[in-house]
């Protein structure tokens, strides 16, 4: 459990503005669970995060209040496990806010400016001239969050890149001025490339709730079907006999994210692999029904038992909120904890100095 005398501690999470639909499970959600099955961390957390949620939607607390269940639901029935990984809520932890305070001492506003993501979203919210600060100090607050349980592994997808970055810069420059207090962390990035960006059932580059593109991990058993077989794919593959393309081809990308060479012996054994089935689709005579159905089985195939927890842990909703609670209990140990030492490394730690006190007394007294 330790690298280079280092305890392995994982952090992340996920803003609560919308259920988690399976570009998240692909790209995240999936490898949490397998990391913490792995038993190579100490420590794993996972934080809702919707202080980050409020920077951008100030003006709908009802909405993040709402998506706080559902997106601690979502991680429980994916097989989070709150005896091996603490859920919690960021705004329960106000050592977090503190932290953010202190760090926005270490970065230019120019910098902020250049973040890549953050760039993107004001773009993508119309933002440009009336940028709330909350929202464009983000970046700041994503790495109090991280450094605040001494993380050493983020698992995020790609788009994440950039806070990471910021996070790995914040730290470097706090341990250059104040000692070395803060570990810089590490990015895990999905290891499978369709994983990575799973794009929306309409082929446009991203799943989002405004777009009515997503496949939601809630989904009823006929809502996916429907969504599946509705699926855009290759839009000059007109007859069966026609070629088809899977390169960027929503169908095939979701199969490349989740089928196995067992699906194909269990939904259809007439392959062996994907490498066959794309052969065909690519020589023509495959109609595009037919690869729908079997993404369909696939998908079902994965998505069923996390539909039977998610059944399971609707039965008993005070019991997820005293989980968040419990976790939020145990997260704001640790983050106090790094908060005090953040203290004594910036010299405000005036209380708990006794020297301080004795040396000043002795100065006023020569
Ligand atoms: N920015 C992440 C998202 O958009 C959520 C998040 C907040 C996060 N703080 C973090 C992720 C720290 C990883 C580490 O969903």
């Amino acid at each position: 459990m330790e690298e280079n005398g280092r305890k392995k501690i994982i952090l992340t999470g996920d803003r609560p503005t919308g259920r988690l639909h399976v570009g998240h499970y692909a790209g995240s959600v999936k490898r949490r669970v397998e990391l913490q099955e792995s038993g190579e961390f100490e420590d794993i957390f996972i934080m809702i995060a919707d202080a980050q949620a409020l920077t951008d939607n100030a003006d709908n607390p009802e909405k993040v209040r709402q998506n706080i269940i559902e997106v601690a639901l979502d991680y429980l029935s994916c097989g989070l496990d709150p005896s091996k990984s603490t859920l919690f809520i960021q705004s329960q932890i106000p050592e977090l806010t503190e932290l953010t305070f202190y760090y926005m001492n270490l970065v230019t506003v120019s910098r902020l400016q250049r973040n890549p993501t953050v760039k993107n979203e004001i773009k993508m919210r119309n933002f440009e001239t009336s940028i709330p600060v909350g929202f464009f100090v983000y970046p700041i607050s994503q790495a109090a969050d991280i450094t605040a349980f001494k993380a050493t592994t983020v698992p995020v997808g790609e788009d994440q890149l950039p806070m990471i970055e910021q996070t790995r810069e914040i730290v470097r420059s706090f341990n250059h001025i104040y000692g070395e207090a803060l570990v810089e962390p590490d990015v895990l990035l999905p290891d499978n490339k369709a994983c990575m960006r799973l794009p929306g059932i309409d082929g446009k580059a991203k799943m989002s709730k405004s777009l009515n593109n997503c496949i939601y991990l809630s989904d009823t058993e006929e809502d996916v079907r429907k969504k599946v077989m509705s699926m855009f794919t290759d839009p000059n593959h007109l007859k069966v006999e026609d070629p088809g393309e899977v390169e960027g081809n929503p169908v095939f990308i979701y199969l490349e994210a989740f089928c196995r060479d067992d699906h194909f012996q269990r939904f259809w054994p007439e392959y062996e692999n994907l490498d066959q089935l794309k052969a065909h689709y690519t020589r023509g005579g495959l109609g595009d029904v037919k690869v729908k159905k079997f993404l369909n089985q696939v998908l079902q195939d994965e998505l069923a038992p996390i539909r039977a927890r998610r059944k399971e842990y609707e039965k008993n909703i005070p019991e997820v909120y005293r989980i968040l609670q419990e976790g939020s209990q145990k997260a704001r140990k640790v983050a106090a904890r790094t908060l005090a030492d953040v203290k004594a490394a910036m010299k405000i730690d005036y209380f708990e100095d006794e020297e301080l006190i004795q040396s000043q007394a002795q100065r006023f007294q020569a």
